[in-house]
């Protein structure tokens, strides 16, 4: 591992195998969370452990959640969540929601089953519908993994990524691996974009196009179709911005959202609450 850091990578002999922070990293008391839609301990969780033992040598906390270890039901459609209320089902998905909510960075990683993530993975996925809407990872940044006999990859690490936006994390990097390349050691390059957007103030973050149009889907919808979210991004003062904070934006993205912003808000009309549950 420490032959393929490079110069800026993590010191030789830092504790890949151990499984346990080095202290004094740059990433001393952050802490990530690996969401695995894997079953099998193989090539999915292989990846996850080499970018685990990245984490952990920079001195971070790493929470690995096996989502097949957890009770995780299949959501009932109700949008309850959606419009601010509990959910009815009892399991563990709420436990597993505030320990990514808490988390200062998270990897959302899935091997590529019928051209898409596990059903497992979508599952777990399903249950956080109102983070679609209220988002918990503002400010923090996502990674994704995936893997593939050959088919799907992209699609399945952008369609992880963006589940990632739209819980408010900034994309910082994804890993993949066909059949051909499964040798193929994580790199520090790989996990270096995300390690220093967990290391740096999210004021030097930069948000992609992809991301900041998201930005903008949700903030028309919390605008225009559901009060409880009105309420709720005034009060995080999210309401009247180009992204949710303070960032790096250059300007032909900031015009570009702010286009789409004003062309999406005169298409949406103002949906009465009841529409939205069918009721
Ligand atoms: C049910 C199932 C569906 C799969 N679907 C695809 C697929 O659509 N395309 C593909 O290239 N590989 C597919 N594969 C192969 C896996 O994506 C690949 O072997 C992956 O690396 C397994 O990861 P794991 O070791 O973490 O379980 C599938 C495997 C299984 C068991």
């Amino acid at each position: 591992m420490s032959g393929e850091s490079g110069a800026e990578g993590p010191k030789s002999g830092a504790g890949p195998e151990t499984g346990a922070p080095v202290p004094g990293g740059r990433l001393e008391g952050k802490r990530v969370v690996l969401v695995n839609g894997a079953r099998r301990k193989r090539n999915t969780y292989g990846l996850l452990r080499e970018t685990a033992a990245f984490l952990e040598a920079e001195g971070a906390l790493v929470e690995p959640l096996d989502l097949h270890a957890y009770a995780i039901g299949e959501c009932l459609g109700c949008e309850r969540c959606v419009r601010g209320a509990a959910c009815p089902l009892r399991d563990d998905a709420e436990a597993l929601m505030s320990r990514i909510s808490s988390a200062d960075g998270v990897v959302l990683a899935s091997p590529v089953y019928m051209g898409a993530v596990t059903g497992r993975m979508k599952l777990f996925i399903d249950r956080t519908a109102a983070w679609f809407h209220r988002p918990v990872l503002v400010g923090k940044p996502s990674l994704v993994v995936a893997t593939t006999a050959g088919s799907a990859l992209s699609s399945t690490l952008a369609y992880l990524e963006g589940v990632a936006v739209q819980w408010g994390a900034v994309p910082a990097g994804r890993i993949g691996r066909t059949a051909q390349r499964l040798g193929e050691r994580v790199s520090w390059r790989e996990v270096a974009r995300f390690i220093a957007a967990l290391a740096s103030p999210r004021e030097r973050l930069s948000p992609g196009f992809g991301a900041l149009m998201t930005y903008q889907v949700q903030r028309v919808l919390a605008e225009k179709v559901l009060e409880n979210d009105r309420l709720h991004w005034r009060e995080q003062g999210w309401a009247d911005r180009t992204y949710y904070f303070d960032c790096r934006i250059g300007p032909a993205k900031r015009l570009a959202a702010g286009a789409f912003h004003a062309l999406l808000s005169r298409r949406v009309e103002k949906t009465p609450e009841a529409d939205l549950a069918g009721e």
